[in-house]
């Protein structure tokens, strides 16, 4: 949160007054960390991010026992499928012996001491890469009865295989609403939601889609989730909305560019507020930094500084290593 007042130049002129008088920083704690998790054994670098990986589920595990150990308190898995076994009704998303389930499922057993999240889209799952179930593939709409029993069927296969935190992703309207009457009719009371309530259609997602096969093969995904250009009255009414369904935690997403709606929605919402420093976020700074254009140390320290600043509670962030590090 922002400090009150200014400071004085004799206090900032002083280095060890500006650090008694700075702001903190995130904590690991408060950091979930994302990881790409594959069937199949081994590690692979994303092209588009460099410095991030696609893992099975042993590596993936392993990769997180790490960043335990740097005291991080939760991670989220998304799962990325060959696109040979996809089918237009996303069957793969809810598969028990997929690599999300394997993933929760060895974390629980291993006793890792991190809250396990799952992101939950259809994305990664459809044959044609949209985030539900299409009624029309001209159109690209979402069949909404399919698209959310498909997402609920979902979360319920994640949260029975030990997630702690199942967070959708998908923009389809009512879809904690339905993953909540899954849940609960799956005897999963004690599993959380946190809504992706707030996600533009943004740009910023490029890499991500590389990293997790899940670019649309037509078209574009602003039939489903917001247009930039509005604002803050759109984004408040969207986390009201989630919350009403029941969302334990709600999202905004992209962070770094959308600060003022980030803002907003935490001074209006009853539940904690997690930013998303997206994947196109991370690889600018990369990218800048590998170009001799910006000191990628400092560049990213602020960049996480920006949100925290803006009031979220947590962040997922590409740079979770290089925090721990
Ligand atoms: C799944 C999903 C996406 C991201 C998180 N979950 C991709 C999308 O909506 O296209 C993006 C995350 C990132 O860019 O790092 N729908």
């Amino acid at each position: 949160m922002s400090a009150s007042g200014r400071l004085p130049g004799r206090l900032r002129e002083n280095a060890h007054l500006r650090r008694a008088l700075g702001m903190g920083s995130w904590e690991p704690r408060q950091v979930v960390v994302p990881v790409f998790v594959t069937r199949g054994s081994g590690k692979t670098e994303i092209a588009g991010l460099p410095g991030i990986y696609r893992y099975g589920v042993a590596e993936a595990l392993a990769f997180l026992k790490a960043r335990e150990q740097e005291g991080f308190a939760n991670f989220i898995a998304f799962g990325v499928e060959e696109s040979g076994m996809k089918t237009p009704d996303a069957s793969l998303a809810w598969d028990a012996s997929g690599p999300v389930c394997e993933l929760m499922r060895r974390a629980k057993a291993e006793r890792l001491a991190m809250a396990a999240w799952a992101d939950v889209c259809l994305c990664q799952y459809t044959s044609h890469g949209h985030c539900g179930v299409l009624e029309d593939s001209e159109a690209l709409k979402l069949e909404p009865a399919g698209t959310l029993a498909a997402l609920s069927r979902a979360a319920v296969a994640y949260a029975a295989a030990g997630a702690d935190v199942v967070a959708p992703s998908a923009c389809a309207d009512g879809q904690v609403a339905a993953i909540r009457a899954g849940l609960d009719a799956g005897g999963l009371w004690h599993t959380a939601i946190c809504s992706y309530s707030v996600k533009y259609a943004s740009g910023f997602y490029g890499p991500f889609r590389e990293a997790a096969g899940s670019a649309p093969s037509k078209g574009d995904r602003r039939g489903y989730q917001m247009d930039p250009a509005r604002g803050v009255a759109e984004a408040l009414a969207e986390v009201r909305q989630d919350e009403a369904e029941g969302a334990d935690m709600v999202m905004v997403k992209p962070a770094g560019p959308y600060l003022d709606v980030l803002a907003a929605v935490k001074r209006e919402a009853g539940v904690p507020v997690v930013a998303y420093q997206v994947s196109g976020e991370y690889a600018m700074l990369r990218a800048a930094a590998e170009a001799g254009m910006l000191d990628f140390d400092r560049c990213a320290a602020e960049s996480l500084l920006a949100i925290k600043r803006a009031g979220a509670d947590l962040v997922i962030t590409y740079l979770a290593e290089w925090m721990g590090g």
